[in-house]
């Protein structure tokens, strides 16, 4: 049984604070013997959806020329996920939520993201940490996605790189919400080793309150 998780970096810096959070999620996960892959946003443009719908039809955004249609073919082999964002204005950071609104608008349909657990981190020099949590954590809420939670919200403090590891109960809870996705991730295949199919959803209603 390989279980593999797979993690963005939303930051534009591979070696940043969000990195190192993400960085002790993996080695927790490794210790574990779950597989992870941390996928690096960097500091390239990345467009925003633009509600064209084509990827209703494709399965596939329109815009190719970044990195949103390879994470979501490598989001269809992954068990879980984590997305790590730095915080931005109280917020995480506007490529994030570029990168994800596409990832999950275009993935959604193809079951990328369906019945599979997810985290989300955040990292703050300061302020805003649990409100830009709680925005990433929206897109699981409405992709039926378990939420992995941990000892504390996953966030960590620090503004120059590397300066997270100075945040020990930050770095403690991104090792313990590791340990929980590592459970979960082997409760659900032992589920499906014994037979307990995923369930089946209703999708016929869409209400858009415009009467
Ligand atoms: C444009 C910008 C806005 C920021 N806004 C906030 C903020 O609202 N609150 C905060 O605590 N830190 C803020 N920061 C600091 C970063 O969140 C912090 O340095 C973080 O560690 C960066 O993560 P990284 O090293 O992974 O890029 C901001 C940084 C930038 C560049």
């Amino acid at each position: 049984m390989t279980l593999k998780v797979l993690m963005l970096n939303g930051s534009p810096h591979p070696h940043g604070n969000t990195e190192r959070a993400l960085e002790e999620i993996a080695d927790t996960l490794k210790g574990e013997g779950v597989e992870s892959e941390i996928v690096q946003l960097g500091a390239k443009p990345v467009r925003g959806c633009i509600g064209c719908r084509k990827c209703h039809d494709t399965g596939r955004c329109i815009f190719d020329d970044d990195a949103v249609n390879e994470f979501v073919d490598k989001a269809r082999g992954a068990d879980g996920f984590v997305f790590g964002t730095p915080v931005y204005y109280a917020h995480p950071a506007g490529q994030v939520l570029s990168f994800l609104d596409r990832a999950f608008y275009s993935g959604g349909g193809s079951g990328a993201f369906r019945h599979k657990p997810a985290a989300s981190v955040s990292v703050a020099r300061r302020g805003g940490a649990t409100t830009s949590f709680d925005v990433m954590n929206k897109y699981f809420g409405i992709s039926e996605m378990p939420v992995v939670s941990s000892t504390y919200w996953n966030i960590a403090y620090g503004q120059m790189q590397g300066e997270v590891e100075q945040d020990p109960e930050g770095m403690q809870t991104m090792r313990n919400v590791a340990h929980n996705m590592a459970w979960l991730l082997k409760c659900i295949e032992l589920g499906k080793a014994s037979g307990f199919a995923r369930p089946a959803s209703e999708y016929g209603e869409v209400t858009n309150f415009v009467r």
